[in-house]
């Protein structure tokens, strides 16, 4: 977690450090008076007050984090985060969590919506995961998910970079096939990932870890754990379009190659290049696929070929603490709210989420 963290501050650091111009430039604003004050263009505080409020309206699954989180993490620090419903006439956007909706739509923010706020959507299960609520279906402005057709899209990305990265050191590896398994329950849609695994693991050894098995796995050794394996089990829990979780940034950010499930390879390659990690649709069968595992693991110049990407890509390693499930998500709309003054409504939003 701290190395996560360390990595995570270090990138965002790198990218933007900090401008020396700034600091004084706020100052002198501070030391003018306020009727001498002439709208300066690049004034600090003038920009702290055009920033719109951002209005959480209950905190998914209660996993509270501090709203600075999102300049620590991310850089974003454009809209005015806030979780006080006070601010509610004056709030810009209204995030609301699918799943803390009431099925009596009770608890949803009051009626009438000032005419300048967006209320946003926000979700991040698959379909299969998800609970159609009625009555949502025409009242949302923005529509906020993992796919990438939402008005607001979530997902670590890899960052290009300009100057080649010199070699890079695949960590030492003393396990095969590793794969993290927290959720067993077949309501989720779990059984092709499960039937899959039954029949790879007659034919490869297969290190299991999580909350479904014994071994169970402390944060601090999530990053460390996936480094020490060759290969990782990046299987989706249910197959949709653009469904493509964290379960494949753990294994990239920790240099080892992800053995994915999911939606088609194509669709991976969206976000991923196609030489990063190999997929199960590749092979005919589970039998072939342990075999091409077993072959790499032989042939270290090949497998070494699966961090080629490295030179020019920087993965950035998530965030895993359970409390931090939706920090990327909710810091992602600030920034968005901060860009977008457009116009929105989202209509028939479960015709789009499920057909
Ligand atoms: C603000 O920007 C405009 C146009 O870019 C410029 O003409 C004006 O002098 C600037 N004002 C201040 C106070 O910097
Ligand atoms: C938001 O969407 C609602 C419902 O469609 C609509 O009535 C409202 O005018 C929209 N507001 C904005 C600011 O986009």
């Amino acid at each position: 977690m701290t190395l996560a963290g360390v990595i995570s501050f270090s990138i965002v650091f790198y990218m933007f450090p900090p401008s020396r111009n700034c600091p004084p430039q706020f100052v002198i604003h501070e030391q003018q008076s306020e009727s001498s004050s002439d709208k300066s263009n690049n004034s600090v505080s003038n920009a702290a007050e055009d920033k719109p409020i951002l209005l959480l309206w209950v905190w998914p699954e209660n996993y509270r984090f501090e709203f600075s989180d999102c300049k620590k993490f991310y850089n974003i620090d454009n809209c005015k985060l806030t979780d006080d419903r006070s601010l509610y006439t004056n709030s810009d956007a209204v995030m609301v969590y699918h799943r803390g909706i009431s099925w009596d739509l009770s608890n949803l923010p009051p009626s009438p919506r000032p005419p300048f706020q967006k209320w946003i959507w926000l979700h991040l299960e698959s379909p299969t995961n998800t609970k159609k609520i009625p009555g949502l279906e025409n009242l949302f402005n923005l529509t906020l998910s993992y796919r990438q057709d939402a008005d607001i899209a979530v997902r670590m990305r890899l960052k290009t970079r300009k100057k080649p990265a010199e070699d890079f050191v695949v960590p030492k590896k003393d396990k095969l096939v590793c794969w993290i398994v927290s959720n067993n329950d077949p309501s989720t849609g779990v059984s092709a990932r499960n039937k899959y695994y039954q029949e790879l693991s007659k034919h490869i050894k297969v290190t299991l870890f999580g909350r479904a098995y014994s071994w169970f796995l402390s944060y601090d050794e999530y990053y460390p754990t996936l480094s020490s394996c060759k290969f990782y089990l990046s299987f989706e829990n249910s197959i949709h379009k653009d469904y493509i979780t964290e379960k494949i940034n753990g294994p990239l950010a920790a240099g080892t190659v992800p053995v994915v499930l999911g939606p088609p390879r194509k669709n991976y390659e969206n976000f991923v290049p196609g030489d990063a990690f190999i997929h199960v649709e590749d092979f005919q069968d589970p039998k072939s696929l342990a075999e091409y595992l077993h072959l790499l693991d032989r042939d270290d110049v090949a497998y070494r070929r699966y961090f080629n990407w490295r030179k020019h890509l920087t993965p950035t390693p998530h965030l895993i603490l359970q409390t931090q499930e939706f920090v990327l998500a909710i810091c992602t709309a600030c920034d968005y709210i901060a860009r977008h003054r457009d116009y929105k409504e989202a209509h028939d939003i479960y015709d789009w989420y499920f057909n």
